[in-house]
Order: C-alpha cells, then sequence, then structure tokens
C-alpha cells in the first residue's frame, strides 16, 4: 500500500475571500485530496494581526468556513478546522520561537513592508506594528508543522513563509534529533499571482479584489471596474499587458482565449464587451458555488458542528506529535 503524503493549508480569515484565494489555493488545495490527506483550515488567530471588530471577526469566518464547503470540501475527506481550536499549535508557536533568529523575522516580507512603509511617511520604524504580525512565520510554520505536513498548496505570496517554516524545522531537528517533517510549496506556476482590478496582485489588503460568492450585483460592479487603458472599441490591443484578458484567461477555455487574443490584436474588441463576457463566465461557473454557500451561511449550526468534528480529528494528529515534541526538547 503507497503511503499518502499529507496535504495541509490555511487562509485567514481577514476578509471575504476572492477569485485569487480561489484560483490560487482553494482550487488547487481541493484537487489535492483526490491522492493526499488534506488537514485544511481557518487561520483565525492570523487574522487577529489586522481585525479588531469581534462581530466581524466572527462573521469573517462563518464566511471563508462556507467558502471551502460551498467550493466542494468534503468534511468526510478533509479534515477541515478552525487554528483557534487546536491549543497544540499555540504551545508549538513558542517553543519553535525559541529556537527561531530573531534576524530571520525581520526579513519577513510583511514585516519589512510595514517597516518600509514607516520609513516612507517618516515615522519610526516599529510604528504601529504589533508583535502578532512580527510572530505571524512562526505562527504558520507551527501549523504546518504540527501535522507532520509534506505539502502546502498556496499563492506565490506564501513561498517566504513555506522558506522560513522549512528553516525553523531543519533548525529544530538539528539540535533535538529527527522529529519534524519538512515541508515543501506546491505553487502552481499558472495561478500563483492572479491580479486584482487595478493590475497589482489581487489581494484584501489592496482593496481590488472580485469577490468569489458575492451577489450577482456585486461581482458584475467589481468587474466593471477592472482598470484598462483608454483604447477605443476599434483599436489593436495588447493581450499581454491586460489584465482584464490575464483574468479573462483564468476562466476561459483555451480555444476562446485564443479567439480573444486574435480579436484583441485585430481591433474590433471593445473592453467593455469583454468585461460582460467575462461577467456571464464568471457567473455561470460561481453560480452552483454561491446557491450553496448562501445555504450554508444561513444554517451556521451545521458549519460550527463541522468545524467542531475537524477539530477533533486535527487534534488526535497534533496531540502526539506534541508529546514528541515535548520529550526532544526535555520540557517531558
Ligand atoms: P489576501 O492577500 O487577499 O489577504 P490571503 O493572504 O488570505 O489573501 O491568501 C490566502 C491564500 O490565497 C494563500 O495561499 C495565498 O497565497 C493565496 N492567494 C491570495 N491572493 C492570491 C492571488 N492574487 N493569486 C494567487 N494566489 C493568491
Ligand atoms: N499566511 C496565510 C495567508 O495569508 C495563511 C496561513 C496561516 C497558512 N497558516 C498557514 C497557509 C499554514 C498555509 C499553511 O493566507
Amino acid at each position: 500500500m503507497t503511503v499518502r503524503k499529507i496535504a495541509l493549508t490555511g487562509i485567514k480569515s481577514s476578509g471575504s475571500p476572492h477569485i485569487g484565494n480561489y484560483l490560487g489555493a482553494i482550487k488547487p488545495a481541493l484537487e489535492l485530496t483526490k491522492d493526499h490527506e488534506a488537514r485544511y483550515f481557518i487561520a483565525d488567530h492570523h487574522a487577529l494581526t489586522t481585525v479588531r471588530d469581534k462581530k466581524l471577526m466572527k462573521e469573517q469566518i462563518y464566511d471563508l468556513a462556507a467558502t471551502w464547503l460551498a467550493a466542494g470540501l468534503n468534511p468526510d475527506e478533509v479534515i477541515f478546522y478552525r487554528q483557534s481550536d487546536i491549543p497544540e499549535v499555540f504551545e508549538l508557536t513558542w517553543i519553535l520561537s525559541c529556537l527561531t533568529p530573531k534576524g530571520l523575522l525581520n526579513r519577513a516580507h510583511s514585516y519589512k513592508d510595514s517597516v518600509d512603509k514607516n520609513a516612507e511617511r517618516g515615522k519610526d520604524a516599529d510604528e504601529g506594528i504589533n508583535c502578532g504580525l512580527y510572530y505571524y512565520p512562526i505562527l504558520m510554520a507551527a501549523d504546518i508543522l504540527a501535522f507532520n505536513t509534506n505539502v502546502v498548496p498556496v499563492g506565490q505570496d506564501q513561498k517566504q513563509h513555506i522558506e522560513i517554516t522549512r528553516d525553523i524545522a531543519q533548525a529544530f531537528n538539528l539540535a533535538y534529533g529527527d522529529t519534524l517533517t519538512i515541508p515543501e510549496a506546491l505553487i502552481r506556476e499558472e495561478v500563483k499571482t492572479i491580479p486584482g482590478n487595478d493590475g497589482r496582485k489581487m489581494s484584501k489588503s489592496y482593496n481590488n479584489v472580485i469577490p468569489l460568492y458575492a451577489p450577482r450585483k456585486t461581482l458584475q460592479k467589481s468587474i466593471s471596474q477592472i482598470v484598462t487603458d483608454s483604447k477605443g472599441v476599434d483599436e489593436p490591443k495588447d493581450p499581454d499587458n491586460c489584465n482584464l484578458f490575464t483574468i479573462y484567461s483564468h476562466f476561459a477555455t483555451p480555444k476562446e482565449v485564443e479567439d480573444k487574443r486574435e480579436k484583441y490584436l485585430a481591433g474590433g474588441l471593445g473592453y467593455g464587451d469583454l468585461k460582460k463576457e467575462l461577467f456571464e463566465l464568471i457567473d455561470s461557473i460561481v453560480t452552483d458555488g454561491r446557491e450553496q454557500y448562501d445555504a450554508y451561511m444561513a444554517n451556521r449550526e451545521r458549519i460550527d458542528w463541522i468545524l467542531e468534528e475537524g477539530a477533533e480529528k486535527a487534534r488526535s494528529i497534533a496531540g502526539p506529535l506534541l508529546q514528541k515534541v515535548r520529550h526532544a526538547v526535555g520540557v517531558q
């Protein structure tokens, strides 16, 4: 019998999931469930680094859970849980922090970006930066290492976090002997960075997202906001430097993409028309999911119940691993 590899990923519940999350993380992760043991979770404590509204925090946890389930996650096949339900992860965070060089965290992108922004605005380096943001990579390493993870399906922006996780795990194994599994990032080249409607990476933090299961009207509005240049209908256009075209390519068939490419180059296809087509295309793809999403959001007890069951299964894996770690470091 072949042993199936373990796939694990999380998404932080800090805003409504968008098509970048779906194409870059959720869809590849669900495809992996065919031949991997899968552990997928809601990183609600990572969301705490930015979310300050208690009601919103609760709402976004349900929103993300309903999204995963509507996208096709089957809780009988995938261990699906909330990070905050797994105390072992937080214990491991501390133990790992004692092996993590501070310099490693100083180089982490999101911390560095915040420091750079402060410098641009003439502020002190660490002004407004909480320790949670600084510790973010260690909590993420614990999420991964507590579950003997082999592969972590993510978008490109998470690559550095997985490298940090590997560094920490290697430092642990070197100090205490082989205990932790060294994970690998799984980044799909073709969907590693989906652009947002302003052309930058699509991200909740940039406010440039196309939402996944929002009502039709909201979807239409955000697609209409995709920024293009001001070329008229008849003018030839450049498909390789147009984020509208790039987003369209992620949803259309290869034949449709080829057809639109020719029309772009020849002139005669307006941006407005392609936006309409893109809207209908995404809408038709998400219709079923949106219905399921609405049904889950209307039945939160069911979500609670699924996550509770998932937490129990997750703890039955993280518990023994933590026991090994405690022995390895000598606290037990
Ligand atoms: P956001 O940047 O909107 O806050 P998250 O950091 O919560 O998104 O990302 C959740 C998952 O979705 C991660 O695996 C991340 O790499 C992936 N992801 C986010 N945005 C994109 C994107 N624009 N293209 C591809 N993958 C993405
Ligand atoms: N940092 C990831 C994000 O921004 C979320 C995350 C937390 C994660 N822990 C993880 C992803 C472990 C993969 C594995 O969305």
